[in-house]
C-alpha cells in the first residue's frame, strides 16, 4: 500500500466516540452515571450494559488497573483482530493482548486444540505431571528453539505469567553460579514481580518498594534519545551500541568498577515495554561474546518477542547468537496462561521443588500452544511478520515525514513503535525533542474514537505501541495506518 492510497474516509465504522474520556472517579467511586451499578442481564443471564460494567470496574477493582483505564470498552465478542464491545462498536485490535494473541482472537486452530481437550476427558489440572498434551507441547517448543537449546535444552514450566519466568530465570542462574549480581539493561522490562521488577528500568513503579539484591544497570542502545549523547550513524552498530559495548567491557573488567562477578545478564532483544527499541545484531553479538567470555550466564527474555512477531520465531534469531537461557510466556500459550524457561543442560542445578508452583501444567494451554506454535511454524508466520511489518513501517515513516508530532518510527516484524514528541520544543543537539506523553494519549483517545485500540508504552509513555496479530491482512493494515494518520492529525490540531 502507498500513503496516497490510504483513504481518511475509511478510518473505520465507529466515528467519534464517547468512549475517549474514560472519566475515571479520582477515588474509584461511582461516578454518578444513571447506569451506574445496573447492568442488564441478557438471554444468557450476563449483565452487558457496558457504562454499569465499567463503572463496577472503576469502584471493585484497585487504582493499580491499567488497561483499562485508557480502553474503556467492554469486549463481549471477538474474532481476528477485531473486537466488539457490549456497545455494538467495533475495533481493529492493535494491543492483541499485549503481545500474547499470535493468531489474533479465537483463531480456529486454537479453539480446535481447546475443544478437542475438553471433549477428551483429560483432567485439566495436574501439577506439574506428565501427559500427553505436556508431551505434545514440549516436543513442539523444543524443536522451535534456537541453535543448540532445540536439541539439548532443559525446560522449566514456571508459573502462568512471563514475570514467573523471568524469576525463575533469575533464581536458577543465581542458584547456579552461587553469585548474585544481576546485570540488566536501561528501559528493560522484565514484569511486576520483585525479582523481576528489580531487573526492571522504570523507577516510578519501583521507588518506594525495598530493592531486591543488586542490580547493574547498563546501557541499552537507543539511538533516538542516546545514553551517550551521540545517536546513531548507519551501519550494523551504531555509535551509541558501539560505546555500549566499550562502556560494559571495560566496566566488568575494571577491578575497582565496583561489579562482583554476575550470576546472569538479562536482555530483551527488542524492548517492548521501553518503547519498541530493536538491539543491532552486532550489539547482541558482542552482548553473547563478552559475556561468554566472563563466563556470565545470558538470559534472553523472548516473553514479548516470541513466536514470530519480531519476524523470526524469536527476536535473538536475527543475529544469531544462542542464548544460555530463553524465557518464554504469552504467545507460547496461544492466548492461555503458559510461562516456560528453556535452559543450557550444564546450567541444570536446581534440586527438586527449587522452583515450584500449584499453576504449571495449564493443559489447556499447553493445546492451544501447541497448536499455534505449529501454526506458526507451518504457515510461516515469522515471515509474514517480516513481510507486513516492514511496508507499515515504510508506509508510517511517510506518514510521519509530514508530522512534527511524530519524532521517530522504529521496530521490527510487527513490534512497531512511534514516539510522539512535543513539535514545539526546541531540539536538543541530536535533533531529537522532548517526548509528549499528553499529546501521545490523545493520539490513542482519537484512535480509540476510530475504532483501533493502541497502547503506549517507552520511557515517558509516548511510544504509540502497535502490536498486531501475525494474522493481520493487507486490507487491515491499510486501515490501522489509515486510522491512525488520522488520529494524530486530529490530536495535533489546535487547539492543544
Ligand atoms: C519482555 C517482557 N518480559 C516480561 C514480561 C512480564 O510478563 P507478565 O506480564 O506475563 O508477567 C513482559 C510483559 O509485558 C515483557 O514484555
Amino acid at each position: 500500500m502507498t500513503i496516497s492510497a490510504i483513504s481518511s474516509g475509511s478510518a473505520g465504522p465507529s466515528g467519534p466516540s464517547a468512549h475517549a474520556d474514560p472519566t475515571t472517579s479520582p477515588t474509584g467511586g461511582p461516578t454518578g452515571d444513571p447506569a451506574d451499578g445496573h447492568g442488564v442481564p441478557n438471554a444468557d443471564g450476563r449483565a452487558r450494559a457496558p457504562e454499569g460494567i465499567l463503572a463496577r470496574q472503576r469502584r471493585r477493582e484497585s487504582s493499580a488497573r491499567t488497561y483499562a483505564r485508557n480502553l474503556p470498552i467492554v469486549p463481549v465478542h471477538a474474532e481476528g483482530m477485531t473486537v466488539i464491545g457490549a456497545d455494538g462498536r467495533r475495533y481493529l485490535d492493535c494491543l492483541s493482548g499485549a503481545g500474547t494473541l499470535a493468531l489474533g482472537h479465537n483463531h480456529p486452530v486454537v479453539h480446535e486444540a481447546i475443544r478437542g481437550l475438553l471433549h477428551s476427558g483429560a483432567p485439566l489440572h495436574v501439577l506439574d505431571l506428565a501427559t500427553p498434551e505436556k508431551d505434545a507441547f514440549t516436543a513442539e517448543l523444543l524443536s522451535c528453539l534456537p541453535g543448540d537449546l532445540a536439541t539439548s535444552a532443559k525446560l522449566h514450566f514456571c508459573g502462568p505469567s512471563g514475570a514467573d519466568a523471568v524469576e525463575a530465570a533469575l533464581k536458577l542462574t543465581q542458584t547456579v553460579t552461587g553469585h548474585e549480581t544481576l546485570l540488566a539493561f536501561t528501559g528493560g522490562y522484565h514484569g511486576m514481580t520483585a525479582g523481576a521488577l528489580a531487573v526492571t528500568g522504570n523507577v516510578t513503579i519501583k521507588e518506594r518498594l525495598r530493592p531486591v539484591g543488586t542490580v547493574v544497570r547498563l546501557p541499552y542502545p537507543y539511538p533516538y534519545r542516546c545514553p551517550f549523547g551521540v545517536g546513531a550513524t548507519d551501519g550494523d552498530c551504531p555509535d551509541g551500541a558501539r560505546l555500549s559495548i566499550q562502556y560494559i567491557e571495560r566496566l566488568l573488567d575494571d577491578p575497582c568498577g565496583g561489579v562482583t562477578q554476575p550470576a546472569a545478564m538479562i536482555v530483551e532483544a527488542v524492548q517492548g515495554e521501553g518503547g519498541v527499541v530493536p538491539a543491532p545484531d552486532d550489539w547482541l553479538r558482542a552482548i553473547r561474546r563478552i559475556t561468554a567470555e566472563r563466563g556470565i550466564p545470558l538470559i534472553l527474555d523472548e516473553v514479548q518477542t516470541g513466536v514470530g512477531r519480531t519476524g523470526a520465531f524469536w527476536a535473538v534469531e536475527h543475529s544469531g547468537i544462542t542464548p544460555d537461557v530463553i524465557v518464554m510466556s504469552k504467545a507460547i500459550g496461544g492466548g492461555l496462561p503458559l510461562a516456560v524457561i528453556a535452559y543450557r543442560e550444564e546450567l541444570d542445578g536446581w534440586t527438586p521443588g527449587a522452583h515450584t508452583g500449584t499453576f504449571r501444567g495449564n493443559q489447556l494451554a499447553m493445546a492451544a500452544g501447541a497448536a499455534t506454535l505449529r501454526f506458526v511454524r507451518s504457515e510461516a508466520l515469522d515471515l509474514r511478520a517480516a513481510e507486513v511489518g516492514a511496508r507499515m513501517l515504510a508506509d508510517l515513516r511517510t506518514i510521519a515525514a509530514g508530522r512534527p508530532c511524530v519524532g521517530d518510527v522504529r521496530g521490527l516484524g510487527l513490534m512497531i513503535g512511534l514516539e510522539v514528541v512535543d513539535p514545539d520544543a526546541a531540539p536538543d543537539a541530536l535533533g531529537t525533542r522532548p517526548a509528549d506523553p499528553h499529546l501521545a494519549a490523545r493520539v490513542r483517545a482519537e484512535c480509540l474514537a476510530r475504532g483501533l485500540i493502541v497502547e503506549l508504552g517507552g520511557r515517558h509513555d509516548a511510544v504509540v505501541r502497535l502490536l498486531p496479530p501475525l494474522t493481520i491482512t493487507d486490507a487491515e493494515a491499510d486501515r490501522v495506518l489509515a486510522i491512525l494518520a488520522d488520529a494524530l492529525t486530529a490530536a495535533a490540531s489546535p487547539p492543544r
